[in-house]
């Protein structure tokens, strides 16, 4: 799949951050456009059923293993509960009171094919084209945090997915992924206290977002050495080249508030790609594969377009992927079979509305 979506730290992968005539900030999509319609964010109301706060820790049939919170956290809808979830499990994984990551198990829960959202953060699509219109650093942090959010559900899903299928995988992949979970929990938390703190009048949840992400999470669902490839050697490393600029622009802008939160989140996103080459190599190893053909291979097969640069090739260095890895490398996804791309039809909620229909549900206020 092609880039096509805002996105920060190491998951910015499908945006490029433009500076616009007014010296404002924009997010821009790259072509080909997206392949389909995402998810969008309607202003947040109040809700209309009252309802009692979840716990943390549900009372009936509390997890008893990582697989078991994994789960759940994928199933749970809504953002705040999730992050306080995973700061939990992970809490719980990394003091030994989780003795269990269950991935050995025979019952093993399944993950979910797409994370729950709450239906009134779904209910809404738009072409994530349109979204470019509206420039404002207010629009780049919404846009961020909410990569944040699915970034956090990647990591709890490639554990949960992809655990129970290599039983004998070392404890030491939960270890990175957990941590994983846990910094995009803070990225997100980090992002949206900022979004706040520079526009109270546009809260997380305020503004359309899209599910792109998802989309290649679905497509490398049936392959470990697919989504290490995609989600964490593409995505998380675009992150790595277009962080830069983002943090620059926010600078010109003085908001260093904003800057230390950026530059928090991207040396946690090295350590992301740097646990994504791990486990790549790690399966080409155990495989007898060479780890770049390999990459190379399931870039073809899983991505659409070029693997843009310019490349930050300096922190891409640090966290493992020469240049021989990502140089003149350009995804086929769809070309010879478009049954290939099929299953990305099947990533936006079931529930959602049509294009038309999603923007003119549109109520966004913008700080300017
Ligand atoms: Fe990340
Ligand atoms: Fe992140």
């Amino acid at each position: 799949m092609e880039a096509n979506c805002p996105h920060l730290g190491a998951d910015m992968s499908h945006a490029d951050i433009e500076e616009c005539d007014t010296g404002v900030i924009a997010v821009s999509f790259s072509d080909p456009p997206p392949a389909k319609v995402v998810s969008i964010i309607p202003e947040v109301a109040a809700p209309t059923i009252p309802r009692e706060p979840e716990p943390v820790v549900p009372t009936a049939n509390p997890p008893k293993t990582l697989m078991d919170w994994a789960v759940l956290i994928l199933n749970t809808p809504d953002p705040i509960l999730k992050v306080e979830r995973t700061r939990h499990a992970v809490d719980l994984f990394f003091t030994g009171k989780l003795p269990s990551v269950g991935n050995k198990s025979s019952n093993a829960p399944k993950p979910p094919d797409v994370p729950l959202r709450e239906e009134s953060f779904a209910k809404n699509t738009v072409d994530p084209a349109k979204v470019k219109s509206r420039k404002n650093r207010a629009v780049m942090l919404h846009a961020l945090a909410n990569i944040e959010q699915w970034a956090i559900d990647l990591a709890w899903d490639i554990m949960a997915r992809f655990g129970p299928r290599h039983p004998d995988i070392p404890r030491a992949f939960f270890s990175d992924f957990a941590k994983m979970a846990l910094d995009e929990a803070k990225h997100f938390s980090l992002l949206t206290s900022r979004l706040k703190a520079i526009s109270p009048s546009t809260p997380y949840g305020s503004m359309p977002v899209h599910a792109s992400l998802w989309e290649s999470a679905t497509v490398t669902s049936d392959s470990f050495r697919s989504r290490l490839a995609i989600i964490h050697l593409v995505h998380e490393a675009r992150g790595l080249d277009v962080n830069p600029a983002t943090i620059e622009r926010f600078k010109k802008a003085g908001d260093t508030d904003t800057v230390s939160v950026l530059e928090v989140i991207h040396a946690d996103e090295v350590t992301h790609v740097t646990s994504g080459h791990r486990w790549f190599t790690w399966i080409c190893a155990q495989e007898g594969r060479n780890p770049v053909t390999s990459f190379r291979d399931e870039v073809k097969r899983c991505w659409r377009g070029d693997v843009k640069g310019p490349f930050n090739e300096e922190a891409r260095e640090r966290a493992g992927l020469t240049q021989e890895y990502y140089t003149d490398l350009r995804g086929e996804m769809g070309l010879h079979d478009p049954s290939e791309g099929s299953k990305v039809e099947k990533v936006v909620c079931s529930n959602s509305k049509g294009l038309s229909e999603g923007l003119a549900d549109l109520k966004i206020e913008y700080v300017p």
